[in-house]
């Protein structure tokens, strides 16, 4: 299957369902407190797609166990909920989270301090955030999914941290995953042309140290290699003929 550009009817459905999500995320971020479980942000995260009467997109794919990844500092992306793990005062946490409204799938992630954090935490924060946001400005009609990976990649090493290369940001709409696949970093005008329609995962992927990432025995939890934190930002958009549009907002 190659890239699919999505109709305003499908797109509507996934401006309803990426608002559900979108809301679903800041309760989530709202609840993060130090002596917390991940485990509580899973749960919580179940009763909200209750709540709001839809399906988890996460749970089951490819034998992945939870509805939300949770992950404290220097767990990059994946990190499986559990009872064990209590969140402190001082650290990060990143809560990834998609749903399935009328058979639209929505992904979105943010991250979040635990209390008051180290001012270099909330630089890795408010960075990782930007480099998102420079590659959703990029996400219009005429550019290529190079010129989102290039804008991902110079914020996030403008400023002295690296990015992850193993994990892509990915078209989603009818699956979690779909083509193409956005790397964190990339050449401007390589890759694939972006068109009015075409629903994209937008994430940006980024390590306070060095670029690489361990895979853990649960095959999902992914850790950075040097110790040092992650952190992930990451929206669903609709790509326009000047501008793209955020859905999980
Ligand atoms: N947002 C994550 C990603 O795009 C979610 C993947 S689905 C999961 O990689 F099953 F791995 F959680
Ligand atoms: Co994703």
């Amino acid at each position: 299957m190659g890239i699919t550009i999505k109709n305003k009817k499908e797109i509507d459905l996934m401006r309803v369902g990426g608002k559900m999500l979108g809301d679903i995320v800041e309760e989530l971020g709202r609840m993060v407190k130090a002596g917390i479980s991940s485990w509580d942000i899973e749960k919580k995260s179940q009763a909200l797609l209750q709540h709001y009467k839809v399906k988890p997109a996460f749970l089951n794919y490819l034998g992945y166990p939870c509805v939300s990844c949770v992950g404290l500092n220097d767990t990059a992306v994946h990190g499986i909920p559990s009872k064990d793990e209590i969140l402190n005062e001082g650290d990060i946490v990143s809560i990834d989270m998609g749903l399935i409204y009328q058979g639209m799938y929505l992904d979105h992630a943010v991250t979040v301090p635990v209390g008051k954090i180290s001012s270099e935490s909330a630089k890795l924060i408010n960075v990782t955030r930007d480099a998102m946001k420079a590659g959703i400005n990029q996400a219009k009609e005429g550019n290529t999914v190079g010129d989102i990976s290039h804008a991902i990649q110079t914020t996030a090493e403008l400023a002295g941290f690296s990015v992850i290369r193993q994990m892509v940001g990915h078209g989603v709409g009818y699956q979690v995953h779909e083509p193409p696949q956005i790397p964190c970093f990339g050449e401007k005008g390589t890759g694939e042309m972006l068109e009015e329609g075409m629903t994209l995962a937008i994430e940006a992927m980024v390590n306070a140290g060095g670029a690489e990432i361990l895979i853990l025995e649960d095959g999902w939890t992914t850790k950075t290699q040097d110790g040092k934190n992650s952190a992930i930002f990451e929206h669903t958009i609709v790509v326009g003929e000047k501008k793209s549009e955020i859905l999980t907002e």
